[in-house]
């Protein structure tokens, strides 16, 4: 029996196959057109039993640390990536050895491990293996908890450190294969332009040819929206091929599974509270979609509007404790009763790779959804996924 979203047990992730192959085709057309390489960041989507047909698209996987780095190496074909703020002594020989490129945040890291890194890598034939994050200290956004470039942020080396440590021990940067910056957050090329202007004024002398092979933009391009530049960014990653002579690398995750994922959700209860309509639901923000509190952002709902905007509206809530377990107020066509169920859109991205079961939630399952509309199940959660984290 074929089981369609209608049908599956909620709350449930379902991710889209075919949208997610459409963002997967636009990427693949950038990339070619750019001459660059495309990375899925895996800290936005990992749900690898997609990688498969990710792999067939992209060139590989960046990782935030050892356990992306393992799931990428394990799971995904292609190169494996990785930057973290800091690595462990303990873990990076294992780093070393399953990853390509490998991304350090200071030049106390790179001296630190760069040397054993380089080792490591040489023995398997990976040559240009190290890289270095700069900080262009260029915002171009207004979510400053999302802003690398914001003062006194710790992600990426800035100008000002850079030449004091090429003054002070040029030899580390001989140790470079690559510079990495990321300072964009579902942003157009329009801010990839600006940064680019930032890099070149602040980095410039660096990025040659005969000083580095490669240059990674990050992540944050929202490449797959439907009203994103593309025309630019293909042109400022030629551009910055020409210039420099180096291969670039984009990283992005949002671009990757950009609505092509649900998050299924049934009604449990009403409730009433000085004229508002309470709808008490299976799923919660701050377990299973935790950016809508924290970025904070109102998640599309399917067939849903605005308050007040159709007939009946309600204000979306949960299970949890937490007063402030709320959605957003949506209104729709037909007042809602308990046992309706409800569709949040949007939900592949930064969802199942940062949900949690506080208050002994359950975690919703994962299913994937082909191109015909049959669900598939992936992967279920129970009891034990709970206790187990605990004791
Ligand atoms: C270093 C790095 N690369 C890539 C990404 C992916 O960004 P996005 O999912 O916004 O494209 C992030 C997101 O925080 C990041 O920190």
């Amino acid at each position: 029996m074929s089981i369609t979203i209608k049908e599956v047990p909620t709350p449930a992730y379902v991710v889209d196959e075919a949208a997610l192959e459409k963002n997967l085709r636009i990427l693949k057309d950038v990339k070619e057109q750019a001459g660059c390489k495309i990375l899925l960041a895996q800290k936005c989507f990992s749900m690898f039993a997609e990688y498969p047909l990710i792999g067939r698209y992209l060139d590989g996987a960046t990782a935030s640390g050892l356990y992306e780095a393992k799931l990428g190496h394990e799971e995904m074909a292609g190169e494996n990536h990785v930057f973290s703020p800091a690595y462990r002594p303990e873990e990076i020989e294992e780093i070393a050895s399953i990853c390509d490129h490998v991304i350090f945040n200071s030049f106390y890291q790179l001296r630190r491990f760069g040397p054993l890194v380089k080792r490591i890598q040489q023995k398997r034939g990976v040559m240009h293996g190290l890289g270095l994050r700069i900080n262009p200290e260029c915002s171009t956004q207004d979510h400053a908890i999302y802003d690398p470039c914001a003062p006194g942020s710790r992600l990426g080396v800035t100008a000002k450190t850079f030449a004091e440590a090429m003054a002070d021990s040029p030899e580390l940067f001989a140790m470079l294969s690559g510079l990495h910056f990321h300072t964009l957050c579902e942003q157009d090329s329009q801010a990839l332009a600006v940064t680019l202007d930032a890099v070149r004024e602040k980095f410039g002398q660096w990025l040659k040819r005969e000083n580095i092979c490669w240059l990674n933009m990050g992540g944050g391009h929202h490449i797959t929206r439907d009203d994103y530049d593309r025309g630019l960014l293909i042109d400022l990653v030629k551009k910055a091929r020409e210039e420099y002579d180096v291969d670039v690398y984009l990283e992005p995750g949002e671009a990757v599974a950009l609505n092509a994922g649900y998050l299924a959700t049934e009604v449990l209860d009403i409730v009433e509270n000085h004229g508002t309509k309470i709808l008490i639901l299976d799923a919660s923000a701050a377990c299973h979609m935790p950016d809508v509190l924290e970025m904070p952002y109102r998640p599309p709902l399917k067939d849903a509007g605005e308050a007040g905007e159709k007939a009946y509206t309600y204000r979306l809530s949960s299970c949890t404790c937490l007063a402030g377990d709320i959605l957003g107020d949506y209104s729709f066509d037909r007042s809602i009763a308990s046992g309706d169920r409800l569709y949040f859109e949007d939900m592949a991205i930064y969802s199942m790779v940062k949900n949690n079961t506080f208050n002994g939630m359950a975690l919703p399952a994962i299913w994937r959804m082909d191109k015909n509309g049959v669900c598939t199940l992936v992967k279920k959660f129970g009891y034990e996924d709970f206790k187990g984290r605990l004791s």
